[in-house]
């Protein structure tokens, strides 16, 4: 049809679509350019500038890539402003607008050559990513005028009328409008093998709403634990979800089975109706693992996609379920390992948090209360992660009335009031929404953070995994940040020499995993997490958005991190206080390689270095 005769409403469907293509394609090509620019893949050096125009000069392909308004920050943090090009000996420039066209060209001149059929799996893996990308910044242009008309007349700032509005969860709410994805990763939307509808369906930035149904597994196939004095698992979900467990039991009688000898396991939608009947065919006909009718409890996702909410309820147990499916990078299955180590882990880390009263009240965690797993009757455990479940507490019942849980990742969202980041809400709240309130909010986040974090790392040896999506930031009456609330702990890294010499121990499921004892690897976790990840992608944002040097807030990094060793000189063994404060403020820092791994298609972690940012010239 003639674009000047359609009707007004499709031309407004159309900008709008265009509007979200135009801003997906824009953020897949900064996390793309990021990656390889970060992982020397491509070299900055290389770069000729020459005022807003910036040039590369590709080998051996002879070719150029022109950039304007390229930026690239001190831990390769990349923005672009303008447009990118392609050039060619002997043909004209070509416009490049997708991650996937930039791997594209440039796949020949990248380090090793990769070959075609990795090129190809990671095109495929970007442009699933931008399909969903867009699809959730057209889901927001109609969810963020209805948020308006909901919460608009409680407060001006959209966090405040939230909190004041009398929602059942604001925290869920919050998840689901700051589901943006990793803020690292080129494939940060990818759910290879879910078919748009299917995206639709399931992801918490559509505010998905799901049945789960419940299987029964054979209790002397399954493995639980239990992180508190529970001793019956079945007891423990019937008190925890009576209404649930009923129609178990009536799904189970109406099968002829009796309920004693099973237990109830709910599945992802998912993987009940894509990947169990399949890949557990043989367990379903042995008589190990029953699929029942009409029993379902319905939940909610949250940022993770495969952990769910039941009712989207403040207070019951949040479930982290497998999902056989790569999503972001990895299958995001549930291993035994986690199923084992997320209630072990729990009893540790409650006991250092009792101990420490929360290191002054900057910590608390999410408990992880329940795990349960599949016994694969070969002992394989690659199996048994995708029949498995992790309970873990609900983050709302952390609530007070001074307390308020806001979902780090939803900070670096844009407030559907304003369109400005919503970390800026909590800035202008707590300290005044200009450069300076931002500086001040960012020291006071950074102390809280870090003094839980490095509290934690060098008295204990833990390195939690608190990045965007593990973490809240519990914010008090004045929305200041007092409080960090980590969650997950499936890739939390102990180094057990600190851990026995504050007289605690740790059983690690397999050696090898969990507990290190040497420090790289739970070192990396910490600075790859919580600093990189968190902390800092916190700072550029806000340096980025009050138009502030980025100098100035790794100025405040670097004391607050020196102000978090002071505290705790003197209690932590002197020698590690040494060699510890020298990694973080002095030494070069990991840099976390996705495009490689992507590359590769690998999960296992692949880090290059990158100079420590947090580092004083002389
Ligand atoms: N801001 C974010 N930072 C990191 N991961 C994010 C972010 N937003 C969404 N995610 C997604 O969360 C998922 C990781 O969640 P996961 O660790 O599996 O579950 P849980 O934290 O509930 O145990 C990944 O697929 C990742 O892409
Ligand atoms: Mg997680």
């Amino acid at each position: 049809m003639n674009a000047l005769l359609k009707p007004i409403s499709d031309t407004h469907a159309d900008s709008d679509a265009a509007l979200a293509l135009a801003q997906a394609s824009r953020r897949g090509l900064q996390r793309m350019l990021q990656a390889l620019f970060r992982e020397h893949l491509l070299h900055r050096e290389h770069l000729i500038v020459e005022g807003r125009v910036a040039w590369l000069p590709l080998w051996p392909q002879q070719a150029m890539l022109r950039f304007e308004g390229l930026q690239l920050g001190r831990i390769g943090d990349c923005r672009i402003d303008g447009t990118i090009a392609w050039f060619r000996s002997g043909q004209g420039p070509q416009p490049i607008t997708t991650a996937s066209a930039l791997l594209a060209c440039i796949a020949p001149s990248l380090p090793g050559q990769p070959a075609a059929e990795d090129v190809q799996r990671l095109v495929q893996e970007l442009d699933n990513s931008l399909d969903n990308d867009v699809l959730c910044l057209r889901y927001r242009q109609s969810w963020a005028p209805q948020l308006v008309d909901s919460f608009g007349p409680v407060h001006e700032h959209f966090i405040a009328a939230l909190r004041l509005s009398g929602h059942a969860n604001p925290a869920l709410l919050l998840e689901q409008w700051g589901t943006l994805g990793h803020p690292w990763h080129p494939t940060f939307k990818t759910k290879l093998g879910l078919s748009q509808e299917e995206v639709k369906a399931l992801s918490p930035e559509f505010q998905a709403q799901l049945d789960v149904p419940l299987a029964a597994l054979r209790a002397t196939r399954a493995q639980v634990a239990f992180a508190g004095d529970e001793t019956g698992y079945r007891t423990w979900f019937a008190r925890t979800f009576p209404q649930a467990w009923g129609r178990w039991e009536n799904a189970l009688r109406a099968a002829g089975e009796e309920a004693a000898a099973w237990l109830p396991l709910p599945l992802h939608p998912y993987q009940a109706a894509r990947q169990i009947p399949q890949q557990f065919a043989a367990d379903i006909a042995r008589g190990d693992l029953l699929l029942l009718q009409d029993a379902a409890i319905a939940a909610t996702p949250t940022m993770s996609f495969r952990t769910v909410v039941p009712e989207g309820s403040p207070a019951l147990p949040h479930m982290k379920l497998p999902v056989s499916l790569r999503l972001t990078s990895v299958q995001r299955t549930v291993s035994p390992k986690s199923a084992v180590m997320g209630p072990r882990l729990t009893r540790l880390l409650r006991t250092i948090v009792e101990r420490e009263a929360g290191f002054g009240g900057v910590l608390d965690i999410v408990h992880e209360d329940v795990g349960v797993h599949y016994i694969d009757p070969d002992g394989n455990d690659d199996r048994a992660r995708h029949l498995a479940i992790l309970y873990r507490a609900n983050p709302m019942a952390k609530r007070t009335l001074e307390l308020f849980p806001i979902p780090v990742g939803s900070l670096f969202a844009d407030s559907p009031f304003s369109g400005r980041p919503l970390v800026t809400e909590l800035v202008a709240l707590a300290c005044g929404d200009d450069a300076a309130g931002a500086v001040a909010f960012f020291r006071r986040y950074a102390a809280t953070v870090l003094g839980a974090t490095l509290s934690s790392y060098l008295l204990y040896g833990i390195a939690f995994e608190a990045h965007q999506q593990n973490s809240f930031i519990m914010v008090n009456e004045r929305y200041e940040p007092v409080q960090l609330l980590a969650r997950d702990f499936g890739d939390l890294r102990v180094h057990g020499p600190t851990l026995r010499a504050a007289g605690l121990t740790l059983e690690a499921y397999r050696p090898g995993h969990t507990v290190y004892e040497t420090d790289e690897p739970v070192r990396d976790k910490l600075l790859h997490a919580v600093l990189l990840c968190h902390v800092v992608e916190l700072a550029l944002l806000l340096s980025r958005t009050y138009g502030h040097p980025q100098a100035r807030y790794w100025g405040v990094l670097r004391q607050e991190v020196e102000l978090a060793f002071e505290r705790l000189r003197g209690r932590a063994d002197p020698s590690r206080w040494e060699t510890e404060r020298r990694a973080l403020l002095e030494e070069d820092w990991p840099a976390k390689s996705f495009l490689r791994m992507r590359l590769s298609d690998t999960s296992d972690d692949v880090h290059g270095t990158m100079p420590n940012p947090l580092k004083t010239t002389p």
